[in-house]
């Protein structure tokens, strides 16, 4: 008796992922122009990527549950991109758990032995070493996250770019805790007509109102209750700049990174007698850990 395994197919090399998403062609679903596959299945799209760096947590498991809904296929990448972090960051602190990440995949509802995860190294990646040429973020990359981490969002929509190209996605999902990070590739995909569709999915939140990150792990018991006051922070209310001065005030056991009440497009900062919905972010260290929330708020009402 054959036992059906459940666990997805796990790939390294640029090589085994192209014969992995050969088989992933050769089995999608055939739709014609306009019938979005709902002929033949209720997902529109063959195939969806979750792009992540591991350490998986039930975020990215609601996003990969999400990319499940919405196509035929599924490929999760796990890779730390070494691009997107500063030489002060500890590149060789974050996270990694290969088999854990893979037992989660594994799990109800999530990955299947047709989907893949792509599990690649920086030479795989970056064969040539360091790159020449990379995409930058332009405008929405020097404020914010831009100033705190030059050059972040540049790695982030680098390897993103590299990572469509070598999974061959119809839609790519992002979560909005890093609202940045997907105002960003939203605006990469437009401006650089990447056949993509990028979703945004929810950002996902424990009891206690601190939203998931895998950078969590870090905190203590006494920095996770002064982290608190970042979620506390988006529940500040007024106008514009009662809103900042709200949010620091909710933030004050933590150092302060930035408050930016923000356009959720353009990511400029909303004038002092803004009325309407603005994005409110905040960032702040607690203890040795740097932490990053972000909530649509109306401004002014
Ligand atoms: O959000 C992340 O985990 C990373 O920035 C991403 C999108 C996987 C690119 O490395």
């Amino acid at each position: 008796m054959t036992t059906q395994t459940t666990t997805p197919t796990l790939v390294h090399t640029r090589e085994e992922l192209a014969a992995a998403l050969a088989v992933q062609d050769v089995q999608a679903v055939p739709r014609t122009e306009g019938q979005a596959g709902t002929a033949h299945t209720a997902r529109p799209y063959r195939r969806a990527v979750v792009m992540t760096m591991g350490a998986l947590h039930a975020g990215h498991l609601s996003l990969v549950a999400r990319a499940r809904e919405l196509a035929d296929a599924v490929v999760v990448t796990i890779f730390v991109n070494p691009l997107q972090f500063s030489p002060s960051e500890d590149l060789s602190r974050y996270p990694r758990d290969l088999h854990r990440d893979l037992a989660l995949l594994s799990g109800p509802g999530l990955l299947g032995p047709d989907d893949v995860v792509f599990a690649p190294g920086p030479e795989v990646v970056y064969p040539d070493g360091d790159p020449i040429v990379r995409v930058s973020a332009g405008s929405i990359g020097d404020v914010l996250e831009g100033v705190s981490r030059p050059g972040h969002l540049d790695g982030v929509l680098t390897v993103v770019l590299k990572l469509m190209h070598l999974t061959r996605p119809e839609v790519a999902l992002f979560g909005a805790k890093d609202a940045q990070q997907l105002a960003a590739v939203r605006r990469m995909v437009r401006d650089l007509d990447a056949p993509v569709t990028v979703v945004g999915a929810p950002i996902v939140r424990d009891e206690d109102g601190i939203a998931l990150s895998s950078r969590n792990a870090y905190l203590s018991d006494d920095e996770r209750r002064r982290a608190l006051g970042l979620s506390r922070a988006l529940h500040a209310r007024g106008t514009a700049d009662e809103i900042r001065a709200g949010a620091r005030r909710a933030m004050r056991e933590t150092e302060v990174d930035y408050v930016g009440l923000v356009d959720p497009v353009t990511f400029a900062e909303v004038p002092a007698d803004f009325v309407g919905e603005a994005l409110l972010l905040v960032a702040a260290t607690v203890g040795t850990t740097r932490l990053i929330d972000n909530a649509v708020v109306q401004v002014g009402v």
